[in-house]
């Protein structure tokens, strides 16, 4: 199995998704650790239940952002990870972290990139009037939720939805393309090279949709 990483800011329930697969043996993956830049995540507790190392290392223990990250990645390195998986960590990172695990991260995004980078994407959907919205999984660059996307789930947006309802219909997907994306990778069928994602040896130049 792909020994992996996986870091968390919250609820991780993506992690879970991950987790239960890994141990139904749909998901050819060994997580080595979770951690997570809050120690009160929910989902550190989640690891715990699955029995996998968990832990939190806290950015006001480090004076700024690249000190935070290159501890960060001190810390995931010890795990010797052959992906570092982003799901739900909600910090910028820096080339101290990105640097290290280049073409080996994934990072799952509540949008249709390259729609509404950053935060509130659910809201914005909303208040645009988009008629879909949806979710990525991509690779981390140095641009900020703007590396080569893989594969995207889209969602309708009803009538009368809420952020809420739109966010867990959003979810029930994520949790449904993030397993397949690793897995790819974990078969050594996804790369990063020259800055795009190929699948079995070809160019992605659209991500695959689901
Ligand atoms: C997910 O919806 C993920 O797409 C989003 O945070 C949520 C984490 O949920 N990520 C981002 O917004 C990244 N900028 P989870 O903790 O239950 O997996």
């Amino acid at each position: 199995p792909l020994p992996i990483v996986i870091l968390i800011s919250g609820r991780g329930s993506n992690m879970r998704a991950i987790a239960e697969q890994a141990t139904k043996g749909k998901l050819t993956v060994e997580i080595r650790a979770v951690i997570s830049d809050r120690a009160d995540a929910v989902g550190l507790a989640t690891a715990a239940e699955f029995g996998i190392p968990a832990a939190a290392l806290s950015p006001r223990d480090y004076a700024d952002r690249p000190a935070y990250d290159a501890a960060l990645a001190s810390l995931v390195a010890s795990y010797s990870p052959s992906l570092v998986v982003l799901a739900g960590f909600m910090r910028i990172l820096t080339p101290n972290f990105i640097g290290p695990f280049a073409d080996r991260i994934l990072n799952i995004h509540p949008s249709l990139l390259p729609k509404y980078r950053g935060l509130h994407t659910h809201r914005r959907a909303l208040e645009a009037g988009d008629t879909h919205h949806g979710v990525s999984v991509h690779f981390v660059t140095q641009e900020l939720d703007g590396g080569p996307v893989i594969i995207q789930a889209r969602v309708p947006v009803l009538v009368g939805d809420t952020e809420a309802d739109l966010s867990a219909r959003v979810q029930r997907q994520e949790h449904r393309i993030y397993p397949e994306a690793i897995e790819w990778f974990a078969q050594g069928r996804l790369e990063l090279r020259e800055d795009r994602a190929w699948l079995d040896g070809r160019r992605l130049d659209e991500p695959v949709t689901t």
